[in-house]
């Protein structure tokens, strides 16, 4: 029971989470296995998932071709430590999906695709400071931990250092004027980090034309502009935000939907940046880990799939996030909440605030008391969304519509218990 063994947990896992963003009141469900949609809890529940493992899970849980992929590998060996093809294939396939990329590094984790990009902007230009925007996450590491959005909202920085965090300005997302101001007044701008779709303060859709500007802004600036599509990589569409927007960053990290959830995350680039990583060039990167056979092996099914069934399955999933966050405002109008749902492609959020959602500070307006009601009454009728108002829901190819009506449905429910804490 996940009662019992949050119990055990908490005794020797600080916390009991090996995540902060897993932890909720009172104690978090703890899942026994995944099939699709759904994720079955060691209490034997049966949840549809909108949390998708943040944003990884873009085919469904334990999806078939993927499992069987990484069975085949394993009975081959986990890690060499030496070249592969899979790697190769893998690199190959990320440049024939996202638009404009010539060079891929593959590594493990997000936080590590957005530490070396930075690393590589600072060589690439001899300059120092990062400009990040208030709410995006870039990882658990110091220089990005400045005003984060997702479980670091709270700030707890104890032991960062100061000096590391003072690189970094901080600017407000869709602000264009802010980002003016600031590259007038400092030439020591190395990079622009941004997640071009903001998946860490709930949801925040760039303006019209905003990524472009950005991207124009930089490139009078000699700024190295980074899209951080650890979560919209492969995500937004086969080539994730960028090729969605059409708008070409210099460097772009990919994680989460690679591989379908697996441990595997690349920078990809121009090749002038990319050729400054060792061994070719003097900006040092290395993990036992990168590339690994396992990881790779469940890239390259992922990848193959997601391109194979393209023309079905990112129409699907903006379909069925349309069917869904209409049916979710329908219930809110009804219900005469102050409330409002930003969705795109395969995610979407809502805020219990009448503040129009484009920035960090107006998610901060968002009144979370009810958000955690709204999360505790689904989880109640068998859905799980993330449990906190500053991340973002997620659809995969394993929903169906059966999925679809019950969750509107259970919105229903739920927002109407909501309604007495208001
Ligand atoms: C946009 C973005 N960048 C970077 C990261 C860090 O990735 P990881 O947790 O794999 O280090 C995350 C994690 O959620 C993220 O959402």
């Amino acid at each position: 029971m996940s009662a019992s063994l949050f119990n055990r947990a908490k005794e020797i896992i600080p916390g009991g989470v090996n995540s902060p963003v897993r932890f909720y009141e009172p104690y978090p469900f703890f899942a026994s296995y995944g099939r699709g949609s759904k994720i079955i809890t060691e209490d034997h529940d049966t949840l549809i998932d909108y949390c998708l493992g943040y944003g990884a899970v873009i085919l469904g849980h334990a999806y078939f071709e993927i499992i069987s992929a990484v069975k085949k590998q394993l009975e081959k060996g986990n890690i060499f430590c030496v070249p592969t093809e899979n790697e190769v294939r893998l690199a190959e396939l990320i440049i024939e999906m996202v638009p404009n990329m010539e060079m891929v590094r593959l590594m493990n984790t997000g936080a590590e695709t957005t530490m070396h990009s930075i690393r590589l902007a600072r060589a690439f230009t001899k300059k120092k400071k990062v400009v990040k925007f208030d709410g995006c996450y870039h990882g658990a590491y110091d220089y990005v931990l400045v005003n984060p959005g997702s479980s670091a909202s709270n700030n707890s920085f104890n032991g960062n250092l100061v000096e590391a965090m003072n690189q970094t300005l901080l600017v407000p997302y869709n602000d264009l004027g802010a980002l003016e101001n600031l590259t007038k007044t400092n030439n020591d701008i190395a990079c622009v980090i941004v997640e071009p779709v903001l998946a860490n303060m709930g949801l925040i859709i760039p303006e019209e034309e905003y990524l472009s500007k950005l991207r124009r802004i930089c490139e009078r600036e000699e700024i190295v502009l980074i899209f951080d599509e650890v979560v919209t990589g492969f995500r937004l569409s086969p080539g994730g935000a960028s090729e969605y927007f059409g708008v070409i960053p210099d460097i772009m990290t990919l994680a989460k939907s690679i591989g379908n959830g697996f441990p595997l995350s690349a920078i990809a680039g121009k090749k002038n940046i990319m050729e400054l990583l060792s061994p070719e060039g003097t900006v040092f990167q290395g993990s036992t880990y990168a590339g690994n056979p396992i990881s790779t092996s469940a890239g390259i099914a992922t990848l193959e799939k997601l391109s194979s069934l393209k023309n079905e399955l990112y129409p699907k999933l903006s379909r069925f996030t349309d069917t869904l966050s209409n049916g979710i405002r329908d219930h809110l109008r009804d219900l005469k909440f102050k409330a409002s749902v930003n969705n795109i492609s395969s995610m979407f959020q809502l805020y219990f605030t009448d503040e129009k959602i484009k920035d960090a500070s107006s998610v901060r307006k968002s009144n979370n008391i009810l958000y955690k009601k709204l999360f505790d009454e689904l989880l109640k009728s068998g859905i799980f969304i993330p449990p906190s108002q500053f991340e973002t829901c997620f659809i995969s190819y394993s929903h169906d519509d059966d999925d679809i009506d019950r969750t509107i449905e259970s919105f229903a429910k739920a927002l109407k218990k909501v309604k007495d804490f208001e």
